[in-house]
């Protein structure tokens, strides 16, 4: 089908904006959707792709008819990674994944997790003491990474485990170099267009020899875990004792590993950064921050970590996060397909057509949202999870899809501000405005580079 006899849409030949999109694919979407259109198509051969800007459309296809719009094939790309785990997955064999997983992050269990959450920011201060000392440089990037690896790998996979984590994180950024837009149309580019997502193409030798040794250490430590050599996590505790009923086998026990390693740190660290990069950018913010946990230690709440995720005792802080993932969304876009034909508010939907929607773009649109580029916290006063019924806000996706981690991604990184900001200045020392990389997660190009400096108490 043709974009131009679709009813409703002028449409955009993907072709024409092909070279723009390649160079920088985030200002080029935002070009395309500041006509203000809701739904812009793009085609390409015999495909067609519809960028999604307007939240009731969003909610249409994130919950209510969520079951016509599976993420199915628009994945395919990540699959080699992630197999059949929950972020892959639809229908029945989700709803199985989603009971057997959610149980990993009820808030019985945020006490242990903020235990561990101080252990790693002791360890963490101490390397920061060092860049105190020398005045050296820090891209908050790569070392929140390395934090939250560590984290992650202690809540879910067990706390025992001895790893890499530089090694881990570098096997797992070359794999997904390949799945990025970049490295999608590059493929595309390479194969004739053949499909738009997921081609059949040999993989060049770093990615598969990645995705080799990723899986070897994934399969390592469940192993120890089964043995009993090392404490389960609160996901491999889970898995082995399903395995051992006989509900999953050892491919659903990578895949679920896999997702969590693919969906449970980095976008915590990107969270982390941006966030520090629009506090130490906006004058008085980490003031205000500081007052707000002071009076909250005085009043002898601050040994309440169940009750912090939800954060009734430092709303400026969470409002803080909140902005920061309104400005900065670290999962800046997300697809599904079409499945059977619909019309929505009288826009046409063909099946097997692919959807884009970027909480970046909807989240920067000036018909939603007032002065949509400016860092403003105040704007979430009085919304405790403003995440979850608003579909112009949408940092952890919507509908019975939303992000299983939201919780505990706010809980650590409440916990983290809350222990670092009142000791350390981070004092930018990057390209202002940072130039940013949408990725599979939105990073900035050239990293997040801060000076740090001790706070005279
Ligand atoms: C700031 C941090 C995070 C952000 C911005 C984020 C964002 C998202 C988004 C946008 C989705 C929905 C994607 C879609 O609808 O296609 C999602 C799904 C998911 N996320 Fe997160 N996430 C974060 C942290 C985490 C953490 C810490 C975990 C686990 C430890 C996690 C696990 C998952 C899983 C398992 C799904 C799939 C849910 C499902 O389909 O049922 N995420 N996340």
């Amino acid at each position: 089908m043709n974009i131009h006899e679709l009813p409703g849409y002028k449409g955009t030949g993907f072709l024409k904006i092909l070279p723009q999109l390649y160079k920088n694919p985030l200002s080029t979407l935002q070009k395309t959707v500041s006509t203000g259109e809701r739904v812009i198509p793009f085609s390409f051969g015999k495909y067609i792709l519809f960028l999604i800007n307007d939240p009731s459309i969003i909610q249409h296809i994130l919950k209510t008819n969520y079951r016509n719009y599976p993420r199915g094939k628009a994945l395919e790309g990540i699959y080699p990674l992630l197999g059949k785990g929950i972020f892959t997955s639809d229908h029945e064999l989700w709803s199985r994944q989603q009971k057997n997983i959610t149980p990993a992050f009820h808030t019985k269990y945020f006490t242990r997790f903020g235990e561990i959450i101080d252990e790693e920011c002791e360890n963490f201060k101490s390397e920061l003491e060092g860049y105190c000392k020398n005045l050296k440089e820090i891209d908050l990037q790569e070392r929140f990474k390395v934090l939250m690896l560590k984290i992650l790998v202690k809540e879910m996979f067990s706390p025992d485990l001895k790893f890499d984590a530089e090694d881990i994180i570098h096997k797992l950024d070359t794999i997904l170099a390949y799945t990025s837009i970049r490295g999608e149309l590059i493929r595309n580019v390479k194969t004739g267009f053949k499909s738009v997502f997921g081609l059949k193409y040999t993989p060049p030798a770093d990615y598969t020899s990645a995705l080799s040794s990723l899986e070897k250490f994934v399969a390592g430590f469940f192993k120890q875990v089964e043995n009993g050599e090392i404490i389960p996590g609160m996901l491999t505790g889970i898995l082995r004792d399903l395995k051992n009923a006989g509900e999953v086998d050892d491919i659903q026990i990578r895949d679920e590993i896999m997702t969590f390693l693919f969906a449970g740190f980095d976008t915590v660290a990107e969270g982390l950064s941006w966030t520090q990069y629009l506090i130490s950018t906006n004058p008085g913010t980490d003031e205000k921050i500081i007052v707000e946990l002071t009076e909250r230690n005085l009043e002898g709440q601050e040994s309440s970590p169940s009750s912090l995720h939800m954060a009734p005792e430092t709303p400026y802080l969470r409002c803080v996060i909140s902005e920061a993932l309104r400005l900065y969304p670290p999962a800046w876009a997300f697809y599904r397909i079409v499945i059977e034909d619909e019309e929505i508010d009288g826009l046409f939907f063909p099946k097997k057509s692919y959807l884009m929607i970027s909480p970046c773009l909807l989240h920067r649109t000036p018909k939603f949202w007032d002065q949509p580029d400016s860092f403003n916290p105040t704007r979430f006063e009085g919304e405790d999870q403003p995440e979850v019924n608003n579909f112009s806000y949408i940092p952890f996706g919507q509908g019975p899809h939303i992000c299983t981690g939201r919780r505990l991604a706010m809980f650590e990184m409440l916990r983290i501000f809350s222990v670092l900001t009142p000791e350390y200045k981070f004092i930018y020392t990057g390209d202002n405005p940072p130039e940013v990389d949408p990725g599979i997660i939105m990073k900035a190009k050239n990293g997040l580079r801060f000076k740090v400096e001790k706070r005279i108490k």
